[in-house]
């Protein structure tokens, strides 16, 4: 059988998208073939060419054009798109082609500390600021609002007095770099 086909969005660092694409370097189930970037900065992008993935970058425009990144993606024929770490709001026409086919992950246990302007280190702050006492991720489908769509899986790690936003951000990449590759291929191996 033919291997699934993982498309990756990321806008910056990408140490999710390197930890995604070499645990299904050796999977007979998928494999990533694409990585896309709204940033030609952007440092996944090296990551991705390092591990031999294909990247393409883009601009928020060119997201939101009717044949813009729509194409490629229609061409590039995944059974997955996996945001991770992507931080402009999702087009409305992509994910009505792709029904049930794009996830995103969050580093906070949604409904709390998500939408517009939450992500990465203002979550953790933001955590640490409130006093919780626990926090972790969150893994859901993508809808056209922010962090709001299906939710598929959810991680918790305990917040300490000691903790700092750093630490939280530590203990939470683990949790990622630990449980969305195999949520992924959890969500492939349902499909076949
Ligand atoms: C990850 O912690 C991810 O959960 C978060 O950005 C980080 C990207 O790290 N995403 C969001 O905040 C989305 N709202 P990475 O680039 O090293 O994978």
């Amino acid at each position: 059988m033919d291997k699934k086909r993982i498309v990756i969005f990321a806008s910056g660092n990408g140490t999710n998208a390197e930890n995604i694409i070499k645990y299904f370097q050796d999977s007979e189930l998928a494999e990533v073939v694409l990585v896309l970037a709204n940033s030609e900065n952007a440092k996944v992008l090296e990551r991705a060419k390092n591990l031999n993935v294909s990247t393409t970058t883009f601009t928020k425009a060119e997201l939101f054009l009717p044949d813009g990144i729509i194409k490629k993606l229609i061409s590039a024929q995944p059974d997955l798109i996996v945001l991770a770490g992507f931080l402009l709001k999702f087009p409305q026409n992509i994910i009505t082609e792709f029904p049930h086919k794009i996830i995103n992950i969050h580093p906070a246990l949604l409904p709390k500390y998500g939408g517009k302007g939450m992500y990465g280190q203002k979550v953790h702050e933001t955590v640490i600021a409130n006093k919780e006492l626990e926090t972790g991720i969150t893994i859901h489908y993508v809808n056209e609002n922010y962090d709001e769509g299906a939710i598929i899986f959810q991680k918790t790690v305990p917040v300490l007095t000691s903790d700092t936003a750093e630490s939280v951000a530590k203990k939470v990449h683990s949790l990622e770099y630990e449980w969305f590759p195999k949520v992924i291929e959890g969500l492939l191996k349902k499909e076949q």
